[in-house]
């Protein structure tokens, strides 16, 4: 492994290649979004092109897509596909509930879709992810442009009755104009500090009229696998109540380095 590669990659990285171990000959994948599932779609690529190991995969944005095609992991639409296997994709934060935040790279509505359309999920992440108790990072929830002020002042109406410790909602911005989404909405960060009671929120935002969806994932996640720079990787299964401790090898010759974009 390259020695310019930081600690955080290196933790990534490992997540990312445990996780690619749970992939079967023949399986259907979700491939999820952000640099953490970055190197799982890198992963993935390598095992395809070493192993010849048959999969699909159903991206969860266009970046993903285009990750994809470029390393030569077939993708198709999750209408093709229509249930999956397994999805892996990264996360901003989980607590031990393993509920996740996510959507801090604007595509929590596709994550979470296809999430919900799998067997099974696991999610990838570095150890400072890892909360008590969710909140610290912002809450992303996807809105459609029309009405979009109306839409916000309902959100901070509506947290004042919520167990949150602060109630700040921006509209997330990309320049001078709103970031827009894969289906072209806009995303407002919650800015909460805590939420106390994660699915009380998750259930209360998606009632609000201009709200898609929210980036709170609650009983979605099945594993959670957490890397650390230096190969080190412990893989929790809620469902069993596992915890398990590995280890990566690093093989300073992997070619997946040579690309290192998001
Ligand atoms: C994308 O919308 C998000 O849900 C990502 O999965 C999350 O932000 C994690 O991204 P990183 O792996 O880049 O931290």
């Amino acid at each position: 492994m390259p020695a310019d590669l930081s600690p955080i990659d290196k933790a990534k990285f490992a997540a990312a290649k445990r996780a690619v171990e749970f992939v079967e000959d023949g399986m259907k994948l979700g491939l999820g979004t952000g640099s953490t599932a970055a190197w799982m779609v890198r992963c993935l690529a390598e095992r395809i092109k070493d192993e010849g190991l048959r999969v699909t995969g159903v991206p969860t944005s266009t970046r993903t897509a285009e990750l994809a095609r470029q390393l030569g992991v077939p993708v198709t639409s999750l209408d093709e596909a229509k249930w999956l296997d397994l999805t892996i994709d990264g996360a901003d934060e989980f607590d031990p509930n393993l509920t996740l935040i996510k959507g801090g790279g604007a595509a929590l509505l596709q994550e979470k879709i296809v999430a919900t359309a799998s067997d099974q999920m696991i999610v990838i992440t570095d150890a400072a992810k890892e909360v008590a108790q969710l909140g610290a990072f912002p809450l992303p929830v996807e809105i459609i442009p029309f009405g979009w002020q109306t839409t916000k002042a309902l959100i901070e109406e509506m947290l004042v009755s919520m167990d949150v410790l602060d109630r700040d909602v921006s509209l997330r911005m990309n320049g001078d104009t709103p970031l827009l989404t894969d289906e072209a909405n806009y995303i407002v960060d919650l800015h909460l500090k805590r939420i106390g009671n994660p699915r009380q929120l998750c259930l209360v935002l998606n009632q609000i009229p201009g709200v898609v969806e929210n980036g709170l994932f609650i009983d979605i996640c099945d594993i959670v696998i957490i890397g650390h720079g230096d190969g080190h990787v412990q893989v929790r299964d809620i469902n069993n109540g596992t915890q398990t401790d590995d280890r990566i090898q690093f093989a300073p010759t992997d070619n997946i380095f040579a690309d290192l974009g998001d």
